[in-house]
């Protein structure tokens, strides 16, 4: 049997499925559309209550996409991996004929991709028996650069039914999609170019500008563009980056610089189609800051604030016009081009930005006036220098396989007011990360000056409390008199301090407020989509959520940073490894952790070690080796343990298998180094910032160490090494012993005891039996009774501590510690009015005010690592880790724990295969358990009540194990006794 969906059907189904979330609701729907007299909605709900006739009833395809990426272009993987979901056309959300069955499977699939312009194909996947739709890597002909490809997919349900695409479809439909190469390998044309040699930073922001004669028949025209610092392009004085589908900021991202830095690619078609047209000569211009590369972040820390990837910016670039012919024109960086000055003065991640008003004109003919005519306005006009050192041709310039950085958000003050000094404070009652723009309406003088400083907190007094930004000055200084908004800094910050607001203007405004259509702010980060939510009856708890997701956005920039506002926001790596299973719940950070990951292990030292962050612009993984910023335990695993959670939500081989090698690497040299004692010592920063409960530096990194060793071996399975897995667990076992020898005595006791040592020893399996029980004692009574039931966690602690009380029988004590209010717990910051999570446990207390200034950030996400136990937990949607059938949530745990303390509790998790719900709430003495099993997928579900209390339900079935059930797609709903 085939079926063959045209697009109108298509489009019809995903109006249905917009509208309504279950075809019970359909009636509501459509009374409430009748209601609005919302005719298209009441006719789209009547299509949808239509029984859907069963010859179309099937698979339907969607979220096509290549390397985690939507359509991309400049795509540079050779071998590029296919994913998708598959839905029931007409099955779970409209109402069926009685006769018919909706599909719950894949059981085939097809992919074929072809040449967009010739049509040729270039790989036919044949039919492969298989449920999996994620990770599918592409076995065709070698790809060619610059080229498109359409991709279709054609999938068959348990039934036998096919569901392809229509290919004379032009819509928006289900079942191809497109990819575009890039350079591919090839040679760039373009050359480095920049400013006349200098070396020092804080500088003028150069403006470069290159032209060709205009292309009356093109077709299509692209950019290519990297630069090592911060780049913004203009076509015909057009920004380029809003003109191809939104703004985009701070490209081309940060990586490892000494060798690697990423290009962007795009479409700029349309641009020169609407404006090349009316100009005889097509004019890229491009700004160029100093960035990462070149500002103070690569600075600060290195001997005498010297450079250290390299001592200015450069740039390169390649303009692409294909012609009716078929034939290519390029413009591209060169000898050619020509800079001077532009309006920004001054541009540094750490220190702001300075625009001076007064010269923007100057920029904007510099954007498309005729040269000629330019040279008699401008005499600064300088010839660009091409750069060709060894050190440059070094650097790979690779597609931009990461997420863009975007203004994702709008963010209105929420009060504006005036200080007897003359400052204006706003407050957007969000700490965030972005940016502020200012508009004065032209009330003011032309040379008027503001300066805005960031804030995330007030002094008692009102005042903008900015001790904890420590060097970094964080300040936009506008000269001016109508609008600006930074371009090539971010900061982190809830507060402005204005000062330099115009207080009158003329006769016509002797008086004049800053109000809210003066100011408002940009929320920039990289362009995740959010895949998961939690909700319940605590709205503290509530709270937190959001608390976390902000400092998820705060400090996803494109590399997972510590901290947005002070002089540091680098990617420190055990704030990346403890945040990344709750991050990659809340979010899709699949092509973000990825990128991030290659630049990890290029930064690796030659003898093993992983850095503390990535990029390391100090290199000082290589050069300090264990000491402070050098390679350290619980910090370098990130090498280990974010690929592994890489594979655990998006069923994601590839990154095991690309640094297995270099994992081992980092374990045998930790080996090597412990001189045959299995006692390793690289533990810098301990269990950092935890309450009074130090650990010796050789407990926590033998610890880990061991840990480390069994992570490499489930590792090393996945990937099909059997070897080194056997090798690994050996590791593990002769260290477990050398551990116990060490920090175990007589009676089975540790002898360093914290809340985190036990918790490392019981996670870790670093005891027997008689030890595992005095560890879980220690901790119980230490939380409760020494404590008061308080943690004293740090770092590597507080992301272990909810799980292992879970799972070692005290799942009440962990709803206990999580819902604590008093200091210190997760929730104290929150009932003082925190909105991101705080760095440390008591980074402000009503006691002691500010914390220790020198490090007192209040937007870190590291003990925001709790947000897994919400959806693992508390809602119970967990991974299924070791069997590689189950990948990606094709197969999953749904198994929720309900706490005493919570009326109702629910989350849904995006997953590869679709979407999971999870909700449950008390009533009438019972418990309520609803969920959501995707199409294609099985979940195991272990339910919060006895399994013989379990009504029978379709779809559901009991496994030998009697306390595991077997849930196919759909959504359930069960009235459960309460334990
Ligand atoms: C950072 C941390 C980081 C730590 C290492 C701090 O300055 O902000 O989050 O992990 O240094 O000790």
């Amino acid at each position: 049997m085939k079926r063959r969906f045209t697009t109108g059907i298509a489009l019809c189904f995903a109006a249905a499925v917009c509208l309504a979330s279950a075809s019970d609701s359909l009636d509501e729907i459509i009374q409430a559309a009748e209601k609005e007299a919302n005719d298209e909605a009441v006719a789209a709900a009547r299509k949808a209550r239509t029984p859907v006739p069963e010859e179309l009833i099937g698979l339907s395809v969607s979220d096509m996409r290549v390397e985690y990426h939507s359509a991309p272009i400049g795509m540079d993987e050779p071998k590029p991996r296919f994913s998708y979901r598959v839905s029931p056309v007409g099955g779970a959300w409209t109402v069926l004929d009685p006769e018919t069955t909706p599909p719950k499977h894949q059981t085939a699939r097809r992919i074929v991709v072809k040449e967009k312009k010739t049509g040729r194909q270039v790989w036919d996947s044949g039919w492969v028996e298989s449920g999996e739709t994620i990770q599918i890597e592409y076995e065709g002909e070698p790809l060619k650069p610059f080229t498109a490809y359409t991709w279709s997919v054609t999938v068959k349900d348990e039934a036998g039914r096919i569901s392809e695409s229509d290919e004379t479809c032009t819509g928006p439909y289900y079942f191809t999609s497109t990819f575009e190469t890039g350079f591919l390998g090839t040679p760039w044309e373009a050359e480095w170019i920049g400013t006349e040699p200098h070396s020092e930073n804080l500088q003028p922001v150069p403006f470069f500008r290159g032209e060709m004669p205009s292309v009356p028949d093109a077709v299509e025209a692209r950019l290519y563009i990297t630069a090592l610092g911060l780049y913004k392009p203009y076509l015909n004085g057009v920004e380029i980056e809003s003109a191809s589908g939104g703004s985009v900021c701070m490209t081309p991202g940060w990586t490892d610089y000494y060798h690697r830095v990423q290009y962007q690619a795009y479409d700029v078609t349309e641009l020169l189609r609407r404006i090349g047209k009316q100009c005889k000569t097509n004019i890229l211009t491009v700004c160029l800051a100093e960035g990462w590369y070149a500002g103070r972040i690569s600075r600060l820390w290195s001997d005498g604030n010297k450079p250290t990837y390299g001592d200015q910016p450069v740039f390169k670039a390649e303009l692409h016009i294909r012609k009716t012919d078929g034939s290519v024109v390029k413009l591209v960086t060169d000898k050619n081009w020509k800079y001077r000055d532009s309006a920004i003065v001054m541009s540094d991640i750490y220190d702001g930005e300075h625009y001076d008003a007064t010269k923007a004109d100057a920029d904007a003919y510099w954007q498309c006036m005729p040269f000629t005519e330019l040279k008699k306005l401008e005499p600064e006009i300088r010839d660009a220098v091409v750069f060709n050192t060894d050190a440059l041709k070094n650097v790979a310039v690779e597609w931009q396989s990461g997420e863009f950085v975007r203004e994702r958000r709008t963010l209105q003050p929420q009060s504006i007011r005036k200080l007897d000094n003359g400052t204006w404070i706003v407050d957007f009652g969000q700490n965030f990360t972005g940016r502020e723009h200012i508009d004065l309406y032209g009330n003011a003088e032309k040379d008027n000056v503001v300066r805005i400083r960031h804030g995330e907190m007030l002094n008692p007094d009102g005042t903008l409390y900015t001790d904890n930004l420590r060097s970094a000055k964080a300040t936009t200084t506008y000269v001016g008199r109508q609008e600006y908004e930074p371009q090539f800094t971010f900061y982190g910050f809830r507060y402005l301090g204005i000062e330099g607001f115009p207080e009158s203007f003329g006769n016509a405004m002797p008086h004049i407020e800053l109000t809210e259509r003066n100011v408002h702010a940009k929320a920039v980060y990289s362009g995740l989509r959010q895949t998961g939510t939690f909700t319940c009856s605590e709205p503290l708890l509530n709270k937190l959520f959001q608390n976390i997701v902000w400092g998820q956005k705060s400090n996803f920039l494109d590399v997972p940073t510590d901290c947005p506002q002070r002089d540091e926001r680098l990617g420190w790596t055990a704030d990346t490894q403890v945040f990344a299973n709750a991050a990659t719940y809340n979010m899709d950070a699949a092509a973000f952790y990825t990128k991030w990951l290659r630049d990890l292990n290029l930064c690796q030292s030659s003898e093993g070690g992983y850095p503390s962050f990535a990029p390391d612009q100090y290199k000082a993984a290589e050069t300090k080796g264990g000491d402070f910023l050098g390679y350290a335990s619980g910090w370098s695993d990130a090498g280990l343990i974010v690929p592994w959670i890489l594979y655990t939500k998006y069923g994601d081989r590839r990154v095991l298998e690309r640094y297995f090698d270099n994992m081992v690497k980092w374990l045998n040299f930790q080996e090597r180094k412990s001189g045959g004692t299995y006692i390793v010592d690289n533990a810098v920063y301990g269990d950092w910032l935890n309450m009074d409960a130090n650990l010796s530096r050789p407990f926590v990194s033998t610890a880990y160490f061991a840990a480390m060793n069994t992570l490499a071996a489930r590792i090393a399975r996945v990937i099909g090494r059997e070897e080194d897995a056997l090798k690994r667990e050996e590791v593990f076992r002769k260290t477990k012993e050398a551990f116990r020898a060490r920090f175990m005595d007589e009676n089975g006791e540790l002898k360093e005891k914290t809340q985190t040592a036990t918790l490392f020893v019981l996670d870790f399996d670093l005891c027997d039996e008689k030890e595992r029980k005095n560890a879980l004692d220690f901790l119980v009574t230490d939380i409760t009774e020494t404590r008061k039931l308080h943690l004293s966690t740090g770092f590597l602690g507080t992301p272990l501590l909810l799980r292992v009380l879970t799972e070692n029988g005290q799942v009440d004590l962990a709803y206990k510690l999580l819902l604590q209010t008093s200091f210190p717990s997760w929730l104290y910051p929150v009932t003082q009015g925190a909105t991101t999570m705080w760095e440390r446990w008591d980074s402000w207390n009503a006691e002691r005010g500010f914390g220790d200034v020198s490090m007192n950030s209040f937007n870190h996400y590291a003990y925001g690592a709790v947000a897994d136990w919400f959806y693992e937990t508390i809602c119970g949607i967990r991974p299924i880790t070791d069997d590689p059938a189950a990948r990606g949530f094709k197969r999953f745990r749904l198994e929720p724990q309900p706490g005493r303390e919570l009326k109702s509790a629910s989350a849904h998790y995006d997953s590869a295969y679709g979407r999971i719900e999870s909700g449950w709430e008390r009533r009438d003495g019972e418990l309520v358990w609803d969920f959501t099993v995707p199409c294609n997928t099985t979940a195991e579900v272990v339910f919060p009540c006895p399994a013989d209390k379990v009504p029978p339900h379709p779809g559901l079935t009991r496994t030998e194990n009697s306390s595991v059930f077997l849930a196919a797609p759909g959504k359930y709903s069960f009235t459960l006794p309460l334990n």
